[in-house]
């Protein structure tokens, strides 16, 4: 039986007013949080149940919760977008829900039906539809997310979960806006290893990120980026967000989906988007030598970010510790050419300013 995530009686809502109030300006990323959510539970035996659609609070937790020691938790992250006609649109929801699952099987999770998924994500949408901002380039963020709810201290997977679906508000998610980032490349930790999580989206990938994000913060870089575990050599992705190259021989260059990184919906979007740029996208390894290199030698023309968050945020330089100190490069064009029409390109899309002829906006309100 589907899950309909129908709205428990009696919730309050901010009154218009004082939403319009906390949506004046840059609401920024991640700080504010839109009146409902969406919740349902699993448990081995009953399956999904107890669906509904409640103010937004916080949980009761018990100290024996699986997910606080042994954080088998997921979760996927997309945007609504308000657009001129006051109509609100999702961008892709299906690959979210599929991703979900495929990150369920990897952290012992019980799959949710992608129906119920995509209505979780509607019924927040059309209840919090106020909380979708008018400014440009500002969105409702939404964080759909599974965590073990068992208290049960034994290590297996748990048998008690629970599914949410939280909002709000979401402006840039650097703190400097669109502008370039400096990239801090860590060859002494990594993100994950061969046969680990690095395709889930898991909060563990993102916890053991922190220590290398703090060191990019220590070298006034707004990103660190991860290289493989085994040799530190090749290139993998950033901390919230994929890694994509363009050279001057017209390619847009990004490392394979080999298991070690996030299968990105935006990074794969810009791979189907890059031959109407007259991009060649090419899924290929990327070693640091070649990195450093092809700035230096100016083959490596861009560099951005990109992921739900980030959009595409460009790269400006990439700074890395060496045996001998810390050494830079910039590269040839930070913010681009290519790198801000493909920006352009996915936002217009998103934003039904143009054609989606690949069908991948879909109307909530
Ligand atoms: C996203 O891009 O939506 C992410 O989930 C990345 C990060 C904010 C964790």
């Amino acid at each position: 039986m589907s899950l309909s995530f129908d709205l428990a009686p009696g919730t309050p809502s901010t009154p218009p007013a004082e939403i319009a109030r906390l949506l004046y300006g840059d609401p920024g990323f991640g700080r504010l949080f839109s009146d409902h959510m969406a919740v349902a539970a699993w448990s081995d035996g009953r399956g999904w149940h107890d669906d509904r659609l409640q103010a937004h609070a916080p949980f009761q937790f018990a100290p024996g919760e699986a997910v606080l020691h042994y954080a088998q938790e997921i979760f996927e992250g997309l945007k609504a977008y308000r657009r001129d006609d006051d109509s609100i649109w999702l961008f892709r929801p299906e690959a979210n829900a599929r991703r979900f699952n495929q990150s369920a099987d990897r952290l012992a999770l019980p799959r949710l039906p992608e129906e119920d998924f995509l209505r979780a994500v509607r019924q927040v949408v059309t209840v919090d539809a106020a909380w979708a901002p008018a400014a440009a380039e500002q969105t409702l963020y939404l964080r759909p997310f599974m965590f073990a709810s068992e208290s049960f201290l034994g290590v297996r997977a748990a048998k008690e979960v629970v599914f949410a679906v939280i909002a709000g508000p979401a402006g840039s998610y650097f703190p400097r806006g669109p502008e370039p980032v400096d990239i801090w490349v860590t060859t002494t930790y990594s993100r994950s290893g061969a046969g680990g999580t690095g395709a889930a989206k898991c909060g563990g990938n993102y916890a053991s990120s922190l220590l290398a994000e703090r060191q990019a913060h220590d070298h006034d870089c707004q990103q660190v980026l991860f290289t493989d575990a085994a040799s530190h050599e090749w290139v993998e992705e950033l901390g919230g967000m994929n890694l994509c190259l363009v050279t001057a021989a017209g390619q847009l260059v990004t490392p394979p989906l080999d298991g070690a990184i996030l299968a990105g919906v935006t990074r794969d979007s810009i791979l189907q988007l890059a031959p109407r740029h007259g991009l060649e996208p090419v899924e290929r390894p990327v070693s640091l030598t070649e990195l450093w290199s092809g700035v230096k030698s100016g083959s490596i023309v861009e560099a951005f970010a990109c992921g739900t968050a980030a959009v595409i945020t460009a790269v400006r330089s990439f700074r890395q510790q060496f045996e001998d100190g810390i050494d830079e490069v910039r590269l040839p064009q930070a913010n681009g050419r290519q790198t801000q029409a493909l920006r352009r390109r996915l936002i217009d899309i998103q934003w039904g300013r143009s054609a989606d002829d690949f069908g991948w906006t879909t109307r909530v309100v």
